[in-house]
């Protein structure tokens, strides 16, 4: 592992932590192993059978209590030892930090995405400022996947259809690997990500730069779902409530319900109740609530929770960020804007996970110079990458398969409108060798 007892500044808090247990644990383990070992060794030698000596009978011995008793008393303090101090850092590390900015990361074959409060998102980059806690907000769009920043010396699974939360204390500037642990299919080895941390300056400087998203922020696409989906015709958000329990400060409440047990209204609570509302129903409220499984994706889902979680003071979005956002002009130049929107595209399907845009080979061809190249085909012959070639291969990959790569790449069919379609194509075309 990366540096694990290099000296100087650790990367995190957690680094100085788990590596001080880690330690504690193997030194024990190492005293007790050289003084069997030793022990051991010693009595061969000075008991064993001496040359020209009578044989005698072998001692009767039938048990010694004190030193039974001493054998079973220490192992086992020394076991509790290594359980409380084990437990004393776990506590720590799942406690929730106070201030902690919120972000929600997706795994997904094969690559990480993050999204910030703000509306932003990136793919494979984490980028957060040093000194301030990190709760990440985890969830994968297919199969289990674990986030792993070995620097950090944490690990958390990414379980499809539930959200896991970790929290970082980014304390050192640096680049630091992020890595998926949970084997999730051919490309799980290339499925990883940075997480850049920043000196504060640095970073508010770089949010600067970086192109302000075009449309809402995350909780401001909650809230248009919510009103959409009908939620505020049960739910009023303070004041005198409707059917439901209001939603002004429900998140991070604790919730009395109907069966007399308590939740505290946490992501994964807010979760359920979307999707599965009778499953814990707050007392006193009629059990009405209808399913929003299959209506609601696991984007729009997480949407209405920042929306939520927004409602209740959570979820910060750093003051001076929305004016900011609002205040950029806009590229309205039509060619341009349409090779931003289809990069920003390419990145939120996916597509870059498995398509690299510097010539590399990943699971697919490379996007570097893939307009009016000519491929052979799986099936035999040949095909040059027009714009019709790209347009069907997005659509319906399975029809035009590049020889030499796995049969593998989802249907966009309907899930990409034709102008999105053709903004991906347009970005594609910019990528020359
Ligand atoms: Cu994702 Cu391995």
């Amino acid at each position: 592992m990366a540096n694990a007892y290099a000296l100087g500044e650790a990367a995190s808090r957690t680094t100085v932590q788990v590596d001080a247990l880690f330690l504690f644990i193997t030194l024990v383990s190492l005293f007790f192993f050289l003084l069997v070992e030793g022990l051991l060794i010693y009595f061969a030698i000075k008991y064993r059978r001496k040359k020209g000596a009578e044989p005698a009978a072998t001692p009767d011995i039938r048990g010694n209590l004190l030193l039974e008793s001493i054998w079973i008393v220490i192992p086992s303090l020394v076991v509790a030892a290594f359980f409380y101090y084990g437990y004393r850092v776990f506590r720590d590390i799942r406690t929730p930090s106070p201030g902690a900015t919120d972000i929600h990361a997706v795994g997904r074959q094969w690559l990480f995405e993050f999204r910030y409060p703000d509306g932003r998102s990136s793919i494979n980059e984490l980028r957060v400022p040093a000194g301030r806690p990190v709760k990440l907000i985890l969830t994968s769009d297919d199969v289990i996947h674990s986030f792993f920043v070995p620097d950090y010396r944490l690990k958390q699974d990414m379980v499809p259809g539930r959200y896991t939360t970790l929290y970082l204390h980014p304390d050192k500037a640096g680049t630091y690997p992020i890595l998926c642990a949970e084997y999730c299919g051919v490309s799980h080895s290339t499925m990883r990500a940075e997480l850049i941390v920043m000196e504060p300056d640095a970073y508010a400087a770089w949010r600067e730069k970086k192109e302000a998203p075009a449309g809402l922020s995350l909780a401001e696409r909650g809230k248009a779902l919510a009103e959409k989906s009908g939620c505020l015709g049960c739910h009023a958000l303070e004041g005198k409530e409707k059917f439901g329990p209001n939603f002004g400060k429900v998140f991070g409440r604790k919730v009395l319900l109907a069966d007399g047990t308590s939740v505290t209204a946490d992501e994964e609570y807010l979760r359920e109740s979307i999707l599965d509302p009778k499953a814990k129903v707050v007392k006193g409220y009629p059990a009405t609530m209808p399913t929003f499984k299959g209506s609601l994706s696991p984007e729009d889902v997480g949407a209405i929770i920042a929306y939520l979680t927004s409602l209740s003071g959570g979820g910060r979005e750093e003051k001076g960020e929305k004016e900011k956002r609002e205040g950029a002009p806009a590229n309205k130049d039509g060619e341009a804007e349409a090779v931003r929107k289809g990069k920003t595209l390419a990145e939120t399907y996916g597509c870059l996970g498995c398509h690299s845009a510097d010539g590399s080979v990943r699971v697919g061809p490379s996007f570097q110079g893939i307009y009016g190249r000519q491929t052979e085909l799986e099936s035999g012959g040949k095909a040059t990458a027009d714009e019709a070639y790209l347009r069907e291969s997005i659509n319906q990959p399975r029809a035009k398969v590049v020889k030499g790569f796995p049969n593998v790449m989802p249907e966009f069919k309907g899930k990409i409108s034709e102008e999105d379609l053709s903004a991906v194509i347009a970005y594609l075309k910019t990528l020359k060798r």
